[in-house]
């Protein structure tokens, strides 16, 4: 579970004399003789620490972090220098990686307060502010684990991580707001992650859109729960057909955040797919292409990290986060390859698959967000494993029809470390989705899957600015690497939120 870590501040100090198990220092290459704290150690040790910057044991190097313990010369306990590289190529999303390496350093050494020098990682390109917020996340993200289920819990967690700011910058209020930011969006990535990670026999449709009544509990964001019923009301074919091999309720899970209300047009709808599991249907998966399916709802998951965040920071945006969520399962009512269904829209849906589900819950849902009046619409889907043939691991595919709003989306991601790479919606492809019996059928052939994919979806946005993420090939990490760790990554709710407050106003 995340785990409640918040990082805070302290103004106006000097980093060197705040007592602390362990002080952080960045060291830029080339910088290591120029670092501050060194200004107020005694000769002698100064002659020792310049020791260990000639032989490299203190180096700025990008991914050098050595640890030194200062024996009674100085009122930290131990001082970690952090290489960062050269100041010109270090950007937020490398910070927080080499930082989120040296929290959980710290974390393996059970050193519970951990305070960090502030000043020596800012440069041109990351200002005071962003730096504050960057590790902040970084050190919550970083240390984030998923052990709910386990019996031993992963033990040895800092109890207080504070960002010594020694005052250069005189803003005190905005380097308070900026570490509340960072907790506040860290805080939701680990909450996406957490309900990816979730086992599918406990995260259930239901379970999901009980934490969407939790989170809106008592506060200004609205929720609201549409059962099967109201579904069938609305006559979201699509939606309801995919649910209909599970015996666990479809819920189509609308959260909303009234940031403005007198600007209706600054308004957005992000749409999550959540598959709660994904076996495939009658089109069953392999055992080895269902193992991890109970991610398949990691970007519902995202949605809903996103709206907390989006809350909690009270942008100045309409938000609706929508989050279609019911499983795709084999059951005895299952729809069939063949079926024909009818989408709230009135087009006909031809299922040539079943395991292309994704698709078909975001229809309706695509529809829906149209239909409540939202002219700008963000979909984000584990889509197609076709995209990491496209992309690799390393990008989202980004998809939309309308190219200012697309680009828009495209900068805030990678703004974000949440790197995204359009890929093209020619009208050609979507001879592949030619139904002989329907207006349109779930899958094309076996080329350009992630494009069809797309397509696909963008058949449902009528009116409305669109844009597709697909996510798949970057929803779970393998490995622990910078601040993702094995599991869910939660990406997405960065780039969600960054949007927002880009359209705050
Ligand atoms: N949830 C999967 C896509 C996926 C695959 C996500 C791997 C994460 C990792 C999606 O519902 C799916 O099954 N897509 C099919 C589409 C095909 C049947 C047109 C696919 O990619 O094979
Ligand atoms: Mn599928
Ligand atoms: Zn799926």
């Amino acid at each position: 579970m995340s785990n409640g870590l918040k990082v805070s501040e302290i103004y106006n100090e000097k980093p060197e004399m705040v007592s602390s198990d362990c002080l952080i220092v960045g060291v830029y290459q080339g910088e290591e003789k120029d670092l501050n704290i060194f200004r107020f150690l005694d000769p002698s040790t100064l002659k020792h620490f310049s020791r260990l910057i000639r032989e490299s044991e203190i180096s700025g190097s990008s991914e050098i972090s050595t640890m030194v313990y200062t024996l009674g010369h100085a009122v930290p306990t131990r001082i970690l220098f952090a290489g960062l590289g050269l100041k010109s190529l270090l950007g937020p999303d490398g910070l927080r990686n080499i930082m989120a390496k040296c929290f959980r350093k710290c974390r393996e050494l059970k050193l519970k307060k951990i305070s960090i020098d502030l000043d020596s990682f800012c440069s041109e390109s990351i200002g005071p502010l962003e730096t504050a917020e960057c590790l902040t996340s970084s050190a919550i993200m970083g240390l984030y684990v998923y052990d709910d289920f386990k019996t031993d819990k992963l033990t040895g967690f800092p109890e207080d991580i504070r960002l010594v700011c020694s005052g250069q910058f005189p803003m005190e209020k905005a380097f308070g707001d900026a570490i509340r930011k960072g907790n506040i969006i860290a805080d939701s990535v680990n909450l996406a992650r957490d309900l990816a990670n979730a086992p599918a026999n406990y995260m259930t449709p239901t379970k999901l859109s009980e934490v969407a009544l939790q989170l809106a509990e008592g506060s200004s964001l609205g929720v609201e729960i549409l059962e099967e019923e109201d579904m069938k009301k609305l006559s979201m074919g699509a939606l309801v057909g995919v649910s209909k091999g599970s015996v666990e309720p479809a819920k189509l899970i609308c959260l909303t955040h009234k940031g403005s209300l007198d600007q209706p047009d600054n308004n957005l709808a992000l749409i999550g797919k959540g598959i709660t599991f994904d076996s495939g249907g009658l089109n069953l998966k392999s055992a080895l292409g269902m193992r991890n399916m109970k991610g398949d709802m990691a970007v519902g998951a995202a949605v809903m990290g996103a709206m907390k965040a989006i809350h909690a920071l009270n942008l100045k945006v309409n938000v609706m986060g929508l989050i279609p969520a019911t499983e795709n399962m084999p059951g005895n009512e299952a729809q069939r390859p063949g079926d024909i269904v009818r989408a709230m829209n009135s087009v006909t849906i031809e299922i040539d698959n079943t395991d292309a589900e994704g698709r078909l819950v975001l229809a309706d849902a695509l529809c829906f967000a149209e239909q409540k009046g939202f002219t700008r619409i963000i979909d984000v889907a584990t889509l197609t494993g076709a995209v990491r043939t496209a992309l690799g691991d390393k990008y989202i595919g980004i998809f939309g029809n309308d190219p200012v709003f697309t680009s828009e989306v495209l900068k805030a991601g990678n703004c974000q470390g949440e790197k995204m790479w359009e890929l093209p919606t020619d009208h050609g492809y979507l001879e592949e989705l030619n139904s002989d019996v329907a207006d349109i059928k779930n899958s094309g052939g076996p080329s350009a899957g992630a494009i069809t994919g797309a397509m696909f979806i963008g058949k449902f946005a009528d009116k409305a600015s669109w844009v597709h993420l697909d996510i798949a090939a970057v929803s779970r990490v393998m490995s622990v690497g910078g601040y993702q760790v094995k599991g869910a990554t939660g990406v997405g709710v960065r780039s969600l939120i960054y949007i927002c407050e880009l359209r705050s106003n």
